[in-house]
């Protein structure tokens, strides 16, 4: 969808809104999920995969687990932040993901197997270090071809909704997508997907 035209103090809105809803779900998943993820510290150490239930995360919330000793984030789409994914491209370095870490069945402007569910790696491309959650459709910090995404303060990295790299930045390429699959409406599994045994 295009957003030329958009009504600029709609998107303020917007941004405020969804603004307060990520940051207080960061604060609220977190607690819940740690509890129900608990992998013995010998199965984390080994690579072990993860199941996440996601079942409390909210629109526009993201929550965290740990999977091979990375970040991994779980991110919940907006209906407002789907229908941006296509209208950023030409802002983005490699927007099909053809040079980016990720499975073959993750295609499309979503790279997610559900379009309203991102599961990515957090760590910048770049250094590795971990980029901010910013899901506001507008950022005056960010520049006018901020859609929303992740932020990488270390050195200036932006990557959108998708986890895709803007281009012109230091991160070479998109965030990773690791191999997952669902094992529910509300669950899925970290680390395997339907090819494994
Ligand atoms: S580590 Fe992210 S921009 Fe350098």
């Amino acid at each position: 969808m295009s957003t030329d035209g958009v009504d600029k103090s709609k998107r303020r809105f917007l941004t405020a809104a969804t603004t307060v809803v990520g940051g207080v779900g960061a604060a609220f998943v977190a607690v819940p999920f740690l509890k129900s993820w608990s992998p013995s510290a010998k199965a984390r150490a080994a690579g072990a995969p993860v199941e996440v239930d996601f079942s409390k995360l909210q629109p526009g919330q993201q929550m965290a687990v740990l999977w091979q000793k990375k970040p991994v984030w779980i991110v919940r789409r907006t209906q407002e932040t789907l229908a941006s994914l296509a209208s950023n491209r030409d802002h983005l370095a490699d927007p099909d993901s053809a040079q980016s870490k990720q499975p073959e069945y993750i295609k499309g402007d979503a790279r997610a197997l559900n379009p309203e569910y991102l599961v990515t790696v957090g760590i910048c491309t770049h250094l590795g270090c971990s980029p901010t959650y910013r899901p506001e459709l507008v950022a005056a910090d960010l520049g006018d071809d901020w859609m929303g995404g992740f932020f990488c303060p270390c050195h200036g990295s932006k990557f959108d909704m998708s986890g895709r790299v803007y281009a012109g930045v230091p991160a070479p390429t998109n965030l990773e997508v690791p191999k997952y699959k669902y094992l529910s409406d509300t669950s899925l599994i970290i680390g395997v997907d339907e090819g494994a045994a």
